[in-house]
């Protein structure tokens, strides 16, 4: 089995240009202040032996802008949330030539809902923070020697630092947790805790002296799900964080649970 997904963006508003040729930055094109946004179009399926293709993304690009586009100038005239729009938007693709898989909807280049063909009932909503740390790896198993050979520059003894990038990503019932929401509980959960912090030192989670795990992005992932999971589920019933994934630098990020 195979997946293709299809990125296709597009403006919305009254000055939209649907003359544009240039689908990479978005057609119809923006102009004035309208609105740009962004789908993801995931199909899944067989490839055809013939073309090696699963899908003609000209198919996904022709049904976006013909029938999907109009469900968002609609949705924003009518004042209809985007949960509402993305869900119509899956059921508009749902006769595409291949089995649809999801559509994920970036509202913002940090903001997306993504909704499942197989599960409308709920929406994936991702949001991106992001907060700067010096931490350093250095594995008390693993003789000095042994550390500046496996970690290199990131066994420098003070440490070093990155702006880090985190990403929950939250199942729940369309429009059932707002964002603000989930911008408030994640910055006092996580970037509250973290930030502007030597992960190794001023923090229990990472400090390897009190029990804590080596601050690699693999477990600072696993660390901030550990957090938020829970504080989640307490503040709102029906949402469940399902993944964060921490990006070290724009080159390297971890999921959990992966
Ligand atoms: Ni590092």
């Amino acid at each position: 089995m195979h997946t293709l997904t299809r990125t296709v963006r597009f403006a919305v508003g009254p000055s939209a240009d649907a003359r544009g040729v240039n689908g990479f930055a978005g057609n119809p094109s923006v102009a004035g202040f309208d609105r740009h946004y962004e789908l993801r179009v995931s199909c899944r399926g067989e490839v055809d032996a013939v073309t090696g293709y699963l899908i003609d993304i000209k198919a996904i690009d022709r049904a976006v802008r013909d029938r999907v586009v109009p469900l968002f100038v609609a949705g924003v005239e009518d004042g209809e949330t985007p949960a509402s729009v993305l869900r119509q938007s899956v059921g508009a693709l749902a006769s595409l030539p291949a089995a649809l898989q999801s559509v994920r909807l970036f509202l913002t280049p940090y903001h997306s809902l993504e909704m499942a063909a197989a599960d409308q009932t709920t929406v994936v909503m991702r949001q991106r923070f992001d907060f700067s740390a010096a931490h350093r790896l250095h594995s008390p198993s693993l003789s000095d020697e042994e550390n500046r050979r496996l970690y290199g520059k990131c066994n420098n003894p003070r440490g070093h630092g990155h702006n880090y990038v985190v990403e929950p990503a939250v199942r729940c019932k369309p429009d059932a947790l707002p964002l603000a929401e989930l911008e408030a509980l994640t910055d006092r959960v996580i970037i509250q805790a973290f930030d502007h912090k030597h992960l190794n030192e001023d923090t229990v989670e990472f400090d390897v002296r009190k029990g804590g795990v080596l601050p690699s992005v693999e477990n600072i992932a696993r660390v901030f799900f550990d957090r938020l999971a829970p504080e989640l589920a307490k503040h709102s019933s029906g949402a469940v964080l399902e993944r964060i994934t921490v990006w070290e630098t724009d080159r390297t990020c971890a999921s959990y649970p992966g």
